[in-house]
């Protein structure tokens, strides 16, 4: 519950109530690992005005570390099913604590940017700051709030998990399908470079051209993480469940076609699914069930 609205806990486990209702096993004779329900610790009204339940946030960070890194030194893959969009600066931490020395590229498939800090954030939501949080950045230039002593505390600490920052370079970062920017997320995209690919471009340019341009620029990276918020989806092709919709979005067709192309590239060590909210869902768990069917042609891609 780092979005603004409520719902995006319960988002995991509408997929596998999707998935029993098509009668699939989805994870069949996979290991289930599961991070326990923490909201208890991000329920109370937050004394942060600018990182609303950061302090939660914080626990939330360390147990993903924990798990993620466990995970992959045991050479497993984790495949992810979270709530919303705040803790994937977790997993991150997660995977860059199990592979310290290997340079980590990182695709965020996305209506939003997510690189908002706590001095530039309009909605004071986590959600909109993972990145911020694996680049170690604060985007000081383009400081909107005066934040109290305890906030930059816990900020430093969000950043510091897993004890190395930052975890990634802006050039190893690609977005795909960003569209509802802040200005100062437009700036701080310009003064890093930081590269995305429109939906148009998708289209004119056809996915699979985009993808072998992302693998040459992530050439020099060693180890790939895929990040896939479900807003990056039209709505109108699939639903409002998720907190922050945005129109105009990519097909679950062509979202299927990215995340298989990143299942087949060895470089990929973990895929995120974030921000399914069944509770804004107008049609009775529709994004749940295009969630899970990407979610299976991922593990079947892995699988072969
Ligand atoms: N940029 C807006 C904010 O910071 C929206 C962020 C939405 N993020 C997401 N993961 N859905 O409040
Ligand atoms: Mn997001
Ligand atoms: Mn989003
Ligand atoms: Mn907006």
């Amino acid at each position: 519950i780092t979005a603004g609205t409520r719902g995006a806990s319960l988002g995991p486990d509408a997929i596998v109530t999707a998935a029993r209702k098509n009668e699939k096993s989805l994870f069949g004779d996979y290991l289930i690992e599961e991070i326990k329900d923490v909201n208890y610790l991000l329920d109370s009204p937050t004394e942060y005005k600018y990182a609303k339940r950061i302090d939660g946030l914080l626990a939330v960070y360390n147990a993903l570390n924990d798990k993620v890194s466990t995970l992959l030194l045991n050479n497993k893959f984790p495949l992810i099913l979270a709530a919303d969009h705040g803790s994937a600066g977790g997993t991150i931490a997660g995977i860059k604590s199990a592979f310290p020395a290997k340079r980590l590229g990182i695709v965020w498939v996305d209506a939003h940017a997510d690189i908002h800090t706590p001095y530039t954030t309009p909605s004071g939501n986590m959600h909109g700051m993972p990145l911020a949080t694996a680049l170690n950045e604060d985007n000081l230039p383009c400081k909107l709030n005066d934040l109290s002593e305890e906030t930059i505390q816990y900020w430093e600490k969000l950043k510091q998990v897993g004890g190395i920052a930052p975890k990634a370079n802006a050039e190893d970062i690609v977005y795909i399908a960003v569209r509802d920017t802040e200005d100062q997320e437009n700036k701080i995209m310009d003064r890093l470079q930081i590269k995305n690919y429109p939906v148009a471009e998708l289209r004119t340019k056809g996915i699979s051209v985009i993808m072998n341009e992302i693998e040459t620029k992530l050439s020099d990276c060693d180890i790939i993480y895929v990040s896939f918020d479900v807003d990056s989806m039209d709505p109108e092709m699939t639903s409002h469940g998720t907190g922050t919709p945005v129109k105009n979005g990519i097909s679950p067709e062509e979202a299927n076609e990215i995340l298989i192309s990143f299942a087949k590239n060895k470089k990929t060590v973990c895929i995120e699914f974030v921000e399914v909210n069944p509770c804004l869902d107008e049609k009775v768990n529709k994004m749940a069930e295009v969630t899970m069917n990407l979610v299976e042609s991922v593990l079947d891609t892995l699988n072969d």
